[in-house]
């Protein structure tokens, strides 16, 4: 029999951790192993725990550098931008088994992986758009409890309020991941965070958390915002 860490839930749903609190995991949808790579535990009767890696998951860093608010849950409708392959849609796929995760890609390559990724998850809506043109997907993606982004641009910001405004629900919550040197390659990053955050304000948000992502990730913060 494998050797596996005792799982222990969290006071984030949906994620547990072990007796160390060295690593996060989630219970894996299905039972088809490893996502991108990540390390698998196989229990008897059937479950499985991927462990999440933070070095290539923001969310995942997040957790290891103590968000407060997680507003994921078992039926959470989520609006994912910049999903990539599905590296992290994959842990919120996991989380919200029984919502939906509506995940926006521009990029035909990452977006076949997604699609084959979808296949075998029934709670993931792949959506080959982009993020800024939110008309291009009005159509599909209802009001949603939760809008992410994780968009590497100039105006990443501006995306993820335009996004908010549309989709997110009064109450609900949306997490950016802001990547100063998209932003600006010049300026300190600490201003550009600033800047981000009063932009948000400005927007009408209420800015809950500013996560630093080092060391897991350089020049970014995580801002988690609430719709009110
Ligand atoms: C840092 S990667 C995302 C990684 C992913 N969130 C994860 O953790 O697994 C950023 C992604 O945003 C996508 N992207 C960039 N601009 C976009 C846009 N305007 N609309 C939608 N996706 C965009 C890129 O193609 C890229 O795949």
């Amino acid at each position: 029999m494998s050797n596996h860490p005792k799982f222990i839930e969290t006071e984030y749903f949906g994620v547990y951790t072990d007796e160390n609190r060295s690593n996060y995991y989630t219970k894996g949808l299905t039972k088809r192993g490893s996502v991108y790579g990540e390390k698998t535990y196989r229990l008897p009767g059937g479950i499985m725990y991927r462990q999440w890696d933070p070095y290539r998951s923001k969310l995942g860093a997040c957790l290891h550098k103590g968000i407060k608010y997680w507003p994921f849950k078992e039926d959470s409708k989520v609006l994912y931008l910049g999903a990539a392959s599905g590296t992290t849609v994959s842990h919120v796929s996991d989380i919200c088994a029984n919502g939906y995760v509506f995940s926006v890609e521009i990029s035909a390559r990452p977006f076949s992986d997604l699609l084959r990724l979808a296949s075998k998850r029934q709670n993931i809506f792949p959506i080959m758009a982009d993020a800024r043109k939110v008309r291009e997907y009005v159509h599909i993606v209802p009001e949603v409890d939760v809008v992410y982004q994780d968009i590497a641009q100039r105006d990443q910001a501006e995306i993820f309020a335009k996004n908010v405004d549309v989709f997110l629900r009064r109450g609900g919550y949306g997490l950016i991941m802001v990547k100063a040197r998209s932003i600006d390659v010049v300026r300190d990053p600490k201003d550009i965070f600033k800047d981000v955050e009063e932009y948000l304000k400005d927007s009408g948000y209420k800015v809950l958390q500013t996560i630093r992502l080092e060391p897991y990730e350089k020049d970014h913060i995580a801002i988690i915002i609430q719709k009110v």
